[in-house]
């Protein structure tokens, strides 16, 4: 049964009813709407810099603003940078920024929410914060790190982080960079879809070779252990990345099953990079489990033997998202690298927000923010899941953590249908998602778009204020109302040309 037709039709049984009607008679006019080319929004997505197709997959399309400077190759827009860019071709603007729902947003709301301890409003800065503080970060919020770490997921273990196991790093991306850059030639399996910027991430760093698989809908985008041991012991994979709870789809590995995964990682020498920036954004049915949250670091027997590398910090779980004080946990040999290439990469965090996230690291304080939040973001997920049900979008794996809904559209009509569209017709109603494409690592340069397993997918995130919420929900009622009112010749075309990429680099979605 379509997704689609309880809000079309009061029948499901196609033919007779307006949208047997509907289909039949765009059925024509839309029977080409299978490749890129065919595609509007798809046509609009190649001639941004950087993600002209690779000659010999795709005929090259000749984009005269790309690789024009000696030397200098486009990575490919991030998500964040071409939404933000279509969105201003449409019309947005920081002035008008109140007028659009952006539930593209990969961001907590940062604002105050029910019985969260205040927000900081002002910092002190010593003198001495006027100093570079070391690439490894300030010494006392490293221990406060360990010591949240050891306070939340390792009582009673033997082995216990310290100062030494933890390097403050300015922002995940960052602590992300600085891990790739010292990972030597190896295979680094990583799993589709996930976080957008590992594409450019793999890409920059050449010494890794990326080695996708799939995540399967039918199974609930879960991760399939057994075939990761298999694929490490036959593809000579040595390093895993994954974020996990996972951005997109939201879902999660967990207790037992996390417990393997670290076993596996012992077990095979393999390296796991854990991004687990959503450590905190899990919803609990039962009542006694609000401010119970999820890390590796709960299921590692030895701190400095265990190949387990954690990366965290204050963008999400704290909803502080402009500090960029991050960190990654790990045996004190990786932090000693990370060090060195932090003194190349970045330089350090931000001295004076090191000093001031030390007591926001307290394990009181940490644990009054985390179940303020876990209920907050449960009744908003609750409240866009109902209302997109409401839709005819019921969304068949809800998140189980995240702020994010990976809606799959495969049972709209075409041009509906697929995550490229969708955004283009939702940015005609001021609301931005970010099409799955980008979910799927390394989109741009592989394979034919509609060929990708993210294609009919888009992310709808959470993170904003109900209103806003809501806002897009409407705007997305609009679309559907509009593509059953209108037809579906009215969709799929007349997209606005972009402006100047640059001119949007700064909006962040
Ligand atoms: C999985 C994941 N890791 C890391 C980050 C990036 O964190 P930061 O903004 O601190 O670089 C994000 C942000 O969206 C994310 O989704």
């Amino acid at each position: 049964m379509s997704l689609y037709t309880p809000n079309i039709s009061p029948s499901q049984s196609g033919r007779s009813t307006p949208l047997g009607h509907f289909r039949d008679t765009v059925h024509d006019a839309f029977r080409g709407f299978r490749t890129e080319n065919d595609s509007e929004a798809h046509q609009i997505f190649r001639e941004a810099a950087g993600h002209k197709p690779k000659a010999g997959i795709l005929p090259q399309t000749i984009n005269p603003e790309e690789e024009t400077v000696p030397g200098i190759e486009h990575p490919g827009s991030t998500g964040v940078i071409y939404c933000s860019d279509r969105a201003m071709a449409n019309g947005f603007s920081y002035a008008a920024s109140h007028e659009w729902a952006n539930l593209g947003q990969g961001a907590p709301e940062v604002g105050d929410i029910p019985d969260a301890p205040p927000r900081v409003q002002s910092i002190t800065v010593p003198l001495d914060a006027l100093e570079y503080a070391p690439t490894t970060g300030v010494k006392d919020l490293r221990e406060a790190v360990a010591n949240l770490y050891n306070h939340t997921y390792r009582q009673g273990k033997l082995s216990q982080y310290t100062y030494e196991n933890v390097c403050i790093v300015p922002g995940g991306r960052a602590g992300l960079s600085r891990v790739a850059a010292v990972i030597g030639d190896v295979y680094c399996s990583y799993q589709i879809p996930d976080y957008t910027a590992y594409d450019q991430m793999l890409g920059a760093f050449k010494r890794l070779v990326p080695v996708p698989t799939a995540l399967e809908p039918e199974n609930k985008y879960r991760m399939d252990l057994d075939q990761l041991r298999k694929d490490i012991r036959t593809q000579g994979i040595e390093v895993v990345l994954a974020s996990n709870p996972r951005n997109p789809t939201g879902q999660v590995v967990q207790r037992d099953e996390l417990k393997e995964l670290v076993r596996l990682s012992r077990e095979s020498s393999t390296t796991l990079i854990l991004d687990e920036f959503y450590s905190w954004y899990i919803y609990p049915e039962n009542e006694a489990e609000f401010g119970r949250s999820v890390s590796s670091a709960e299921y590692v027997d030895d701190v400095n033997e265990d190949a387990i590398i954690i990366v965290d910090g204050l963008t999400k779980n704290w909803r502080l998202p402009g500090w960029r004080v991050c960190w990654v946990v790990g045996p004190k040999n990786v932090i000693t690298a990370l060090s060195q290439s932090g003194s190349f990469l970045d330089g350090g965090a931000n001295h004076p927000l090191q000093l001031a996230a030390i007591p926001l690291l307290d394990p009181v304080y940490a644990h009054n923010e985390k179940v303020a939040l876990q209920r907050h973001f449960k009744h908003k997920r609750d409240h866009v899941l109902k209302r997109l049900e409401r839709l005819g979008l019921k969304v068949a794996v809800p998140p189980q953590s995240t702020f994010y809904i990976w809606l799959n559209l495969e049972h709209l009509p075409a041009p509906l249908n697929n995550g490229l569209t969708f955004f283009e017709e939702l940015l005609k109603e001021k609301c931005i998602v970010i099409p799955g494409i980008f979910f799927d690592i390394n989109p741009a340069h592989r394979r034919n778009l509609f060929s990708s397993p993210c294609h009919h997918f888009v992310r709808l995130s959470f993170g904003p204020p109900l209103e806003s919420l809501d806002m897009g929900i409407d705007a997305i009622a609009r679309v559907l109302k509009r593509a059953k009112k209108e037809g579906l010749h009215a969709l799929g075309h007349s997209y606005k040309k972009s402006l100047d990429g640059a001119s949007a680099l700064h909006h962040h979605v």
